[in-house]
């Protein structure tokens, strides 16, 4: 057993990851992270000083820590590239790093994404970089950011890329499970296309075995849970068709909003996702399959979560209906 303090162990993610790591037998801090403000160019430059206020404070909440967990971060994907998202995705891991050097803690988890790697054909374990949105890109920056902490000190760090995670009470799955009940479910090829999506339960499951081995690669991805756009509308909309759109139209349309998506985040955010849909993405099988880590939450958990999803879905549109301009539903 090890002392393990996780940062933002109130959120999606820190939630299942201290979860997994109480079952594993570790004792979990759960610690709260600082909230920064700094744009890209003061960060990467010398005058960044901030940090320093912190670290001190910061290293003396981990005296006795052997190993940190940072689910803490700004996990906003439409968000623009402001220094809040700069603060939180990029200068708070830098910050955290050097208060774990500084309190001589052994191993530090960092939760990063896929979507570093933006449109890769193949989402991998390298540092080859390719980020498509301001959310992308301030993950990179902080992924740069500990490369050149692990690089100059002690510390031994793993950066840890989840795709896109669903999970109970959450947002994107709820948004999803209303879009497969009201939209027509399209795709663009046969509907076989690997897609990057991860039960939340899987996430913690995969921080427990970084910190099970003694050492990590710097840089670990989450493994294809299985799905292809095909299995996914099929587990959230069972029985519905899906739509098969021509490639070359959706590139050309896709093509025309990316440079409104520079600019306008949450577009280019909502076209990221729709790529992914559209055309999938493959992953490949990285160090955690080597270790023999499979994720332990497998279809029956997905179609248990669309099934409770769709009921909310459901019991949204009818609501919806209810209080509709007819006045239908409302007491005699
Ligand atoms: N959800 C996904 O689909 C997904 C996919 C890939 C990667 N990730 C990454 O995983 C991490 C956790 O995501 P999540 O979905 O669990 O997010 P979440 O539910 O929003 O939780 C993030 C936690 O971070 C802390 N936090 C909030 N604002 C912050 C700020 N401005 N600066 C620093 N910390 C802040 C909060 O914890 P405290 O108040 O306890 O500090 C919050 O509970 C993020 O770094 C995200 O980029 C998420």
């Amino acid at each position: 057993m090890s002392r393990v303090a996780v940062f933002g162990a109130s959120g999606f993610i820190g939630t299942a990851s201290a979860t997994a790591l109480r079952q594993a037998g570790h004792e979990v801090l759960a610690r709260r992270a600082r909230r920064l403000w700094v744009d890209a160019e003061t960060l990467t430059g010398s005058a960044w000083s901030a940090g320093r206020v912190h670290r001190a404070s910061l290293a003396a909440e981990l005296d006795g820590v052997d190993a940190v967990v940072n689910a803490a971060g700004v996990a906003t994907s439409g968000a623009a590239l402001t220094p809040a998202l700069v603060g939180g995705n990029a200068a708070w891991p830098r910050l955290l790093a050097e208060a774990c050097e500084l309190a001589g803690v052994a191993r530090l988890v960092h939760l990063s994404t896929a979507a570093v790697q933006g449109r890769a054909h193949l989402l991998d374990e390298t540092l080859h970089y390719a980020p498509v949105t301001p959310y992308g890109r301030s993950k990179t920056l902080g992924e740069q950011l500990l490369r050149d902490a692990a690089e100059g000190g002690q510390l031994d760090i793993t950066i840890y890329r989840p795709p896109s995670v669903h999970g109970p009470g959450r947002h994107m799955t709820a948004a999803f499970a209303a879009f497969c009940r009201r939209f027509p479910l399209v795709t663009c090829g046969d509907g076989n296309q690997p897609v990057p999506v991860a039960l939340v339960g899987n996430i913690g499951a995969a921080v427990a075995a970084i910190l099970r081995a003694e050492h990590a690669p710097f840089v670990v991805a989450h493994p294809h849970e299985g799905h292809t756009v095909r299995t996914l509308y099929e587990t959230f909309a069972p029985g519905r068709p899906l739509c098969v759109l021509p490639t070359a139209l959706v590139r050309s349309l896709l093509g025309m909003a990316e440079p409104t998506g520079q600019w306008l985040a949450p577009l280019g955010a909502v076209c990221r996702r729709a790529e992914l849909l559209l055309f999938g993405q493959a992953q490949q099988s990285g160090w955690l399959g080597t270790r023999g880590f499979a994720p332990p939450l497998g279809r029956a958990a997905w179609d248990q979560l669309a099934a409770e999803a769709r009921g909310a879905a459901d019991e949204a549109a009818d609501r919806a209906h209810a209080s509709g301009p007819t006045g239908a539903g409302a007491p005699a």
